[in-house]
């Protein structure tokens, strides 16, 4: 037998998984990071802790399976996208990594909307610029290190930076690459147009390549530290996002997936490099190729949760945390929560809003907040689907993976709310599970992702909406919708007393 490595770069851990080729898991390990947050606002890493924590996991995935590592042929990645990774000439690493989840750009993001155009970007790159993206970012460094920018011979996407420290080669991929403002999603090349109209040098962006492309082996220091093989293939993998779409077998028209992780994202497969949202929805390259997704994003899913834990209930595990939902009722006591700890992006791309509990209630005990918390990040990840639905599209069934998909009592309470079918599947390991299907197709063993997915993915479980709960979530959800606007002007004024 064969085995393939898939690795997922998270902002919260990194997860590598170890799938032989009818697509059983043989082996999980995991590291978690921390995330350094020196202001409101900042999200940031060190790019040379997800080396570390990945070469960890490796080895300790190598060691405790039985497996022989020259039966290990390939190994592919999904990734945390949009944050940004500067190298010097001798590949050295010259600041920790600006994440996803860092809203510190948005002049910099006016400054493109003022040279490019509105209209002009969204043709170009199909998105509209948002804090999170890595253009933005570039912009910072340029204007506020600019000693540091000078210095920059290239700029990678964090995947990207782990692989380089496995090959020794620099590549970006298209999935992650559409995520960074600076990508022609549909002619697939680096926009010279933006990259000259805001000065930003052509040569720091890396070579573009497929999702599925062989792009070298394993450096013999890294293979020797991993107690894995130089012989072992590696493949360019993709955006976390398109890489859970891959694992759960997104891969035609109609399709959809809601993945929580620290973020939270509802996508559709699309054909066609259409614009049909108007920009309040992500347009990006699928890990599939010729094939391309529109998404919602909610910043803090799972975020909201492990700070929830984090701040009030420490010593209890999410399990329990999650248990608690059934000492609270649909609606918990009339308490909402909105997820806004960092800002938001769909449907409101808005870097000053924050989180609120709305109707406190001195009845109100733990279960309520958690349950709160839960439907909050449900409701948000609802206002993507409501988006894509106005835009003509039917979203009646949804694949749902990563956290949100652990419990069947969240799992019920998306189809209540989403008023949509909800879908299991049997072998949940989310972006990972894409990567290792990425590097599976790469060493031959299926001829396209299609005829992998027919063999890897399976449905377990479909959960269905109850209607008596569905029609009590949609008038909360029309409360929860009003929680953004009325609490947007409080949230500017509060903003200067942020650390
Ligand atoms: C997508 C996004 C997040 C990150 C999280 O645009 O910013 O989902 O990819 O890993």
């Amino acid at each position: 037998m064969e085995y393939v490595i898939g690795a997922d770069l998270g902002t919260s851990a990194v997860k590598v998984i170890l799938v032989n080729q009818i697509g059983v898991l043989c082996g999980e390990a995991s590291r978690p990071f921390s995330i350094i947050q020196p202001h409101s606002g900042c999200s940031e890493q060190d790019p040379n802790e997800w080396t570390e924590k990945t070469k960890e996991a490796i080895k300790e995935l190598v060691e405790k399976s039985s497996v022989e590592a020259e039966q290990i042929k390939g190994i592919s990645f999904s990734g945390q996208m949009h944050g940004l990774v500067l190298l010097n000439r001798e590949g050295k690493v010259l600041r920790n990594a600006i994440l996803w989840n860092d809203t510190r750009t948005t002049e910099q993001c006016r400054q493109i909307e003022d040279v490019i155009g509105k209209e002009r970007l969204l043709k170009l790159v199909k998105n509209p610029a948002l804090e999170g993206f890595t253009l933005p970012k570039l912009l910072w460094v340029k204007e506020h290190e600019k000693e540091l920018f000078e210095k920059a011979a290239v700029f990678l996407l964090p995947k990207d930076y782990v692989r380089f420290r496995m090959t020794g080669r620099i590549h970006s991929e298209y999935s992650d690459a559409a995520g960074t403002l600076l990508l022609d999603v549909k002619h697939k090349t680096w926009s010279k147009e933006i990259c000259s109209g805001l000065g930003i040098p052509e040569s720091i962006c890396p070579e573009l390549v497929e999702s599925g492309a062989f792009v070298g082996c394993l450096t013999p220091e890294f293979a020797a530290e991993t107690g894995l093989s130089s012989h072992t293939k590696v493949f360019a993998g993709g955006a976390d996002n398109a890489c859970g779409a891959v694992g759960a077998g997104i891969l035609k028209e109609g399709d959809a997936l809601c993945s929580i992780g620290t973020s939270g994202v509802v996508l559709t497969y699309e054909s066609d490099p259409v614009q049909e949202f108007n920009g309040n929805i992500h347009f990006f390259n699928h890990a599939a190729p010729k094939a391309y997704y529109s998404m919602g994003v909610t910043l803090s899913a799972g975020q909201s949760l492990s700070w929830f834990k984090d701040v009030f209930a420490e010593h209890l595990s999410f399990d329990s945390l999650i248990s608690e939902l059934d000492d609270s009722q649909p609606g918990a006591g009339g308490l909402l929560f909105t997820p806004y700890l960092s800002g938001e992006r769909t449907p409101h791309a808005d870097a000053d809003i924050r989180a609120s509990f709305i109707g406190m209630d001195s009845s109100h005990k733990r279960a309520d907040f958690v349950r709160a918390v839960i439907e909050g990040i449900t409701f948000s990840l609802h206002e993507s689907i409501e988006q894509f639905r106005a835009g003509g599209k039917e979203i009646s069934r949804i694949i749902s993976i990563g956290g949100g998909a652990k419990s069947e009592k969240w799992l019920q309470i998306q189809a209540d709310i989403f008023n949509a079918e909800i879908i299991r599947l049997t072998s949940e390991q989310g972006p990972a599970f894409g990567a290792a299907m990425l590097a599976s197709v790469g060493c031959g063993w299926f001829p396209t992702l299609e005829s992998c997915a027919g063999q890897f993915v399976h449905v377990k479980e479909t959960f269905t909406p109850r209607r008596a709960f569905s029609g009590r979530y949609q008038e909360l959800f029309q409360i929860y919708r009003d929680v953004y606007r009325k609490t947007k002007s409080l949230n500017e004024r509060l903003a200067r007393f942020r650390m």
